[in-house]
Parts: C-alpha cells; sequence; structure tokens
C-alpha cells in the first residue's frame, strides 16, 4: 500500500458526454474517444507501479440514460472486449467485470466470460472494470449474502471479500489507495464506497477523453508526497511524543 508495494487505483473516468457535446459530437462518440483513453493507460498502468487498475465504466445508476446512449455504451462494450481480449492477455494483463451481470445482456455477458477467461492466466496488472457497478449494492448484497449464513458477525476481512464476491471479482481486492475523478466534478457516485475508506482522493479538471498518461503519473507523482495516517499520528510526531 506504501510507495514500495503495487498501487490500487480507481478512476470515475467522466466528461465523455461534455467532450463529445463541445465538439458537436453526438455523446457516443464521446464514449468511442474515452476508450481510447483507457487503452492508453491501461499501457502505462503496470509501469507507472499499479497493480490493481479499477475502472468505472458503467453505473447501475447509469441504466436511466436515454435508451440510445445505453445501448451505444453496452456495445462499445462488448466490442472492446472482443478487440482486446487477446491483446490484454499478451501483455499479461488479467480482467475481471465487476457489478452486477443478470441485467447485462446475454451476448455482453457471454463475451464478459470470454475475456476473463482468456485473460485468467495473466500476472501483471489486474484490471477490474466496473460495469452495472453500484457501490450501495455491493454492501448490501453482501450483508444479505452473510444472513444467509446464519453467521451473527464477521471481520472487516471477511466482509470485504464478501464485498468483492457478490460483485464476481476474482478474489479479495486490496484496499483503494488512490481514487481520480477527471471532469471536473467532487463526488463518489457509488463508487468503491467499501474499498475506498482511506483512498487519496484526486479530482482532475480534465474531461476523461483528454487525460493523458502524464496526467495519471502526476497524480502518482502527488500522492506519494502525501501523509497517509490511517487514523494514527505521523511518525514525525511520534517522535516528538515519545521525547515529551
Ligand atoms: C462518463 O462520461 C461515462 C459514463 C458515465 C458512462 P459521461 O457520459 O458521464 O460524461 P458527462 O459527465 O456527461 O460529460
Ligand atoms: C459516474 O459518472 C459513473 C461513471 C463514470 C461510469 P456519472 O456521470 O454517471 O455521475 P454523476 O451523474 O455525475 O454523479
Ligand atoms: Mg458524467
Amino acid at each position: 500500500m506504501q510507495s514500495n508495494s503495487r498501487l490500487h487505483v480507481g478512476i470515475i473516468m467522466d466528461g465523455n458526454g461534455r467532450w463529445a457535446e463541445r465538439r458537436g459530437l453526438p455523446r457516443a462518440a464521446g464514449h468511442r474517444a474515452g476508450a481510447t483513453t483507457v487503452r492508453r493507460i491501461v499501457e502505462v498502468a503496470s509501469g507507472l507501479g499499479i497493480g490493481t487498475l479499477t475502472l468505472y465504466a458503467f453505473s447501475s445508476d447509469n441504466w436511466q440514460r436515454p435508451l440510445p446512449e445505453v445501448s451505444a455504451l453496452l456495445q462499445l462494450f462488448r466490442r472492446d472486449l472482443l478487440d482486446e481480449s487477446a491483446r490484454l492477455a499478451a501483455a499479461d494483463v488479467s480482467l475481471e467485470v465487476v457489478g452486477r451481470r443478470d441485467r447485462l445482456p446475454a451476448p455482453l455477458r457471454a463475451t464478459v466470460e470470454d475475456a476473463e477467461r482468456v485473460t485468467e492466466r495473466a500476472r501483471g496488472l489486474r484490471l477490474r472494470v466496473a460495469i452495472d457497478y453500484s457501490g450501495r449494492d455491493a454492501i448490501r448484497r453482501a450483508a444479505v449474502r452473510l444472513a444467509a449464513t446464519g453467521a451473527a458477525d464477521i471481520d472487516l476481512d471477511g466482509f470485504g471479500r464478501l464485498v468483492a464476491e457478490v460483485d464476481h471479482g476474482r478474489g479479495p481486492v486490496e484496499p483503494v489507495d488512490v481514487l481520480i475523478r477527471t471532469g471536473g466534478d467532487q463526488r463518489l457516485s457509488d463508487f468503491l464506497l467499501w474499498e475506498a475508506a482511506y483512498a487519496e482522493l484526486f479530482f482532475r479538471r480534465e474531461l476523461w477523453p483528454d487525460f493523458r498518461p502524464g496526467d495519471l503519473a502526476e497524480v502518482l507523482h502527488e500522492f506519494r508526497t502525501r501523509e497517509r495516517r490511517f487514523g494514527g499520528v505521523a511518525p514525525t510526531h511520534l517522535t516528538v511524543i515519545k521525547n515529551a
């Protein structure tokens, strides 16, 4: 979790629609441009010290969008998974799609399962793409699953494993170290509410299609200058206390 181990970075990839609208293009064109940014970021992630990258692609609330936009997004996910899975496997990237699956169209669900199978032996970057994802609903479903076991209590790690499991995660997931949102808004929009308890937050003005590997490197550089205390006191202060 500290600078010498691999980081878990989560990204709320926001701003595709505005990027397109500013150019007089349909919103779907913004989502296509956003997919290009995903490829660029995935390519550099491991080299920047990232072990796990969780990308917010479609929230459970995004079903409320006009049907043509939802359809364009679902088609884009399927096409990208079909086009990219062999390339991901060759680059040693393992793919997991996290979120609910039961509401995805059957062809997309099948493509997701194929892409996960093709990349399951990769041991480099762990790439998690959140589709039909809701942090609150994941916690709710984990609680329902716990209740069904009849257990009266569970520790935080155990409950965290349930949160990962209900969303089809491939095993437990490390806490989020760095949470980035592009597009200028400063909110979580129901992303990784459990996993980001002590994440460092970065809100960037760039719209997602304009976000570059250099911007990610800049965030990670600033992250490494931040002091994480996890509720304790900084080591420098500890010395002062010991000597008092
Ligand atoms: C993020 O971009 C992608 C999804 C939510 C699917 P938006 O589509 O939310 O873009 P803006 O925020 O409207 O610009
Ligand atoms: C969050 O963005 C979801 C994704 C980036 C996939 P939204 O655009 O849906 O969030 P709000 O509506 O601005 O909160
Ligand atoms: Mg948005």
